[in-house]
């Protein structure tokens, strides 16, 4: 299908999926549309794009739109995502902040899809109990999509899906056969917080959060949403916290707000404002 032939249907949907989460299709991944909604239509009962389109331009089926949003949404996750990342996080990063003396350590995954990275998270801080004693630690993780966050809830994941990343080691100890799925443990569900919430206007808890993992979201989003986006997280994150993005994924040319960590290879830090720079408005704006 060439960009000419893509339909008007198409472009409607693409503008709602971008309206309401940030996220743009580009021209190669508008054929997807078509195929994203088949299950929604056969179960709907609606022939075809057009006369979805119409229904939802008809403005009070607030659920179908949220499911033909939901349907657009590249939900694609994995264990482990990034082993050289993951292994940082295991070796350094948790341990760091689990000798930082602070009473509670809050740590967000924002855009987690169907759970694996919030439950890769809550391996690495269960395998390491000493690491943790007197430090209560917090996941939360969030995601625009209910249906994703709906099974990320349930802990259940297809033997596809364990087998994306999981070692038999970790498989064997942190998950029990439920029929032809497998069941994460209620010791690793039991640190995560499961919430529907949108980047672009998060109602998160507004805590400041220590280490906030926010991968393969902001691929898709323009150039403003990004800042948008950076402008939040750099509201909800401590002043030494954080912030890890997807390998492809970069803040340089999108805030000034985070920089590379010297020390933690593959994460960024919140800027250090001092006050000289503060003093003479240098530094772009106090958070
Ligand atoms: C490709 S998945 C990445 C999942 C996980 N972070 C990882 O790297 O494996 C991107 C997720 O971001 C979510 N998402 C997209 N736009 C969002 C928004 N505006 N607010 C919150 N989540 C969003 C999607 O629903 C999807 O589940």
């Amino acid at each position: 299908m060439t960009e000419a032939e893509f339909s008007g249907a198409m472009r409607v949907l693409a503008g709602l999926l971008e309206a309401r989460t940030g996220q743009q299709l580009a021209a190669n991944r508008m054929w997807r549309i078509e195929t994203a909604m088949k299950p929604l239509l056969r179960a709907q009962n609606i022939a075809n794009l057009e006369d979805l389109v119409s229904r939802l331009l008809s403005g009070d089926e607030r659920h179908l739109l949220d499911a033909a949003v939901d349907a657009m949404l590249n939900n694609e996750s994995s264990f482990f995502r990034d082993l050289s990342t993951f292994g940082m996080i295991e070796r350094e990063l948790l341990p760091h902040l689990a000798a930082s003396g602070k009473q509670t350590v809050r740590i967000w995954c924002a855009g987690c899809s169907t759970g694996q990275e919030a439950l890769s998270i809550a391996m690495l801080i269960r395998k390491y109990p000493e690491h943790w004693s007197g430090c209560r630690v917090q996941i939360l993780a969030t995601d625009i999509s209910s249906s994703v966050i709906a099974r990320a809830r349930s802990g259940l994941y297809s033997q596809m899906e364990v087998q994306r990343g999981l070692g038999i080691n970790d498989l064997l100890r942190w998950f029990e056969p439920a029929g032809d799925d497998w069941q994460a443990s209620r010791d690793l569900l039991d640190l995560i917080d499961y919430r529907v919430d949108n980047l672009l206007e998060p109602l998160v808890p507004p805590f400041h959060y220590d280490l906030i993992l926010c991968r393969n979201v902001l691929l898709y989003f323009s150039v403003e949403l990004r800042r948008k986006v950076f402008d939040n997280l750099v509201s909800l994150a401590a002043a030494d916290g954080h912030l890890i993005l997807g390998a492809g994924e970069t803040v340089m040319g999108q805030t000034d707000d985070f920089v590379a960590s010297r020390d933690f290879r593959g994460s960024y830090e919140r800027r250090i404002i001092h006050p000289a720079q503060m003093r003479t408005g240098s530094a772009g704006g106090l958070r």
